[in-house]
């Protein structure tokens, strides 16, 4: 078997490990550090206590608080003018995917001439960026181990790849604590966007051996503990799994890529601002449903059944998958993932939805490929909430 593998970020995992950034930002001999975070992150008082030791050690900070949702272009711009006087030695990003992402592509801009459009693709950030400290706060993207950086084109209403050499972080300052005060819905959103890497990359075309190994233990802790960190979110043990299952599943995917959710989520969030994670659960049951259609998913997902810890003792594969997509489908309501319909979306939008779902990266990688018939028909299955294991492709 074949495959190009790295992981692009050197990683720490540590409960408490966030408030000794400034002892990293002395290893990598910076004195100014440019800090992009979001008002949640902010409200949530971690900035404050991540930020006060690292005033504290004499390191000049300057903050880039306007992170938004699915960062924009515009919010990218915006934070670059900030970044571009403050003379800095080196980027940290704390917050989600948002203010990862956001980080990333201000560091794009710092030593990369033109705007962040002209990068979109893989393998354009020719010049090398300023060291980036990404602190994960959600459980998660795992873009705190991913060479992409996930911007909103609002012209366009779609969200542009920049992917490659110089698009991910050097240092990824794992803190499981730091998602203590992470709210249900973020914890049920953002837990279901990690599974969904996992299962994407694990069926993936470009699919290798390494990453299936991070792709099934990620998903083994992520079934194990996403209902207990929603329900019960002081839980730090639940927290740490869901934190690793998160960052194993980044680390797949990174190399693996992902399939058709991904492809339906990015439309969702670009066009209606869904949350990413919310976007991906709703599609991922009916993804696949979808994708048993082939034979030789069929036979991951025997797989992917045993790592979440499904019982497949003498069960067929038709009855593994199956059990599988009714696993997902309890999960998601267990912790109360919304229904497409209460998103502001109409049957109408569907059509669109699925003509851009059809130009998106991840349709490379996803193992069963989608007519636009097929995928209209998949959009339409999730908006009327079909029961999933009656419905036949
Ligand atoms: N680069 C990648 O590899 C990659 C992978 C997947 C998704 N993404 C991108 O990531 C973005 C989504 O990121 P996200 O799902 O992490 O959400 P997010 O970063 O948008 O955060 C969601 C909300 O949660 C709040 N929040 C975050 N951590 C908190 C905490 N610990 N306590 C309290 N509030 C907290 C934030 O303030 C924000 O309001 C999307 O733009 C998506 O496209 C990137
Ligand atoms: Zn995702």
């Amino acid at each position: 078997m074949n495959f190009n593998f790295n992981v692009p970020s050197k990683v720490i995992f540590e409960n408490g490990c966030s408030i000794a950034v400034a002892e990293v930002i002395h290893e990598i001999q910076a004195k100014r550090v440019f800090i992009v975070y979001d008002k949640g992150i902010k409200s949530a008082g971690i900035a404050d206590k991540i930020i006060a030791p690292v005033e504290k050690a004499g390191i000049k900070v300057t903050h880039f608080t306007g992170v938004h949702p699915n960062p924009s272009i515009e919010n990218v711009e915006e934070g670059y003018k900030v970044a571009a006087v403050a003379d800095t030695d080196a980027i940290i990003a704390i917050g989600g995917g948002s203010s990862m992402d956001c980080a990333k592509a201000i560091n794009i801009l710092l030593t990369n001439p033109g705007s962040i459009k002209d990068y979109e693709g893989r393998g354009k950030v020719k010049n090398k960026t300023k060291p980036l400290i990404a602190i994960p706060t959600t459980a998660g993207t795992g873009s705190e181990v991913t060479a992409f950086t996930i911007i909103t084109d609002t012209e366009r209403q779609r969200k542009m790849i920049i992917a490659g050499e110089n698009c991910g972080a050097d240092i990824a300052l794992v803190d499981p604590a730091l998602t203590i005060g992470l709210p249900p819905a973020i914890t049920a959103a953002t837990g279901m966007d990690a599974l969904t890497h996992a299962i994407e990359a694990f069926v993936s075309k470009n699919a290798s051996i390494p990453s299936n190994i991070h792709a099934l233990k990620a998903m083994e802790l992520i079934v194990g503990n996403l209902e207990e960190a929603v329900k019960n979110g002081t839980n730090l043990k639940a927290r740490g799994n869901m934190m690793l299952g998160s960052l194993l599943a980044g680390i797949a995917f990174n190399q693996a890529g992902l399939g058709l959710a991904h492809a339906i989520a990015h439309p969702l969030g670009s066009r209606f601002g869904v949350a990413h994670g919310v976007a991906n659960a709703i599609g991922l049951p009916y993804v696949v449903n979808y994708n048993s259609g082939l034979e030789s998913v069929k036979e991951k997902h025997m797989e992917i059944a045993s790592a979440m810890n499904i019982d497949t003792e003498k069960k067929s594969v038709d009855v593994i998958s199956e059990e599988l997509v009714s696993t997902i489908v309890k999960l998601s309501s267990a912790i109360d993932i919304p229904a497409l319909r209460g998103l502001g979306i109409t049957k109408e939008d569907l059509e669109n939805i699925a003509v851009e779902a059809l130009k998106e990266n991840s349709m490379k990688f996803t193992p069963r490929n989608a007519s636009l018939e097929e995928l209209k028909e998949l959009l339409l299955s999730i908006y009327n909430e079909d029961p999933l294991i009656e419905k036949v492709y």
